[in-house]
């Protein structure tokens, strides 16, 4: 299955949900995992992220192996997005940050 990776958090830009052909994406306060027993490993999310938040499972980058689990764990716990929304006013400033795993609402 594909991951969403730390860059999403407080960016939430959302291009990806729409694309997804089976609803895998699943959406929290400041942050969106995908499903891993949904996805279908289609790849059309991956280049939909405008700031490069998704990687195949076996992809993710070095020092954020933690959110192969927290998208199945999260992905229980949270309900299904479908359609794009507005991203946070300040998404902007938070693209590529450093430690925002520690900033991820539940
Ligand atoms: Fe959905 Fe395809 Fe992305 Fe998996 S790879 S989350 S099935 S769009
Ligand atoms: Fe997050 Fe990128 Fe989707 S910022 S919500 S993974 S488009």
């Amino acid at each position: 299955p594909f991951v969403v990776t730390e860059n999403c958090i407080k960016c939430k830009y959302t291009d990806c949900v729409e694309v997804c052909p089976v609803d895998c994406f699943h959406e929290g306060p400041n942050f969106l995992v995908i499903d891993p027993d949904e996805c279908i490993d289609c790849t059309l999310c991956e280049p939909e992220c405008p700031i490069n938040a998704i990687y195949p499972e076996d992809d993710v980058p070095a020092g954020q192996e933690a959110f192969v689990a927290l998208n199945a764990e999260l992905a229980k716990a949270w309900p299904v997005i479908t359609t794009r929304k507005d991203s946070p006013a300040d998404a902007k400033d938070w693209e590529g940050k450093a430690g925002k795993i520690d900033l991820l609402e539940r």
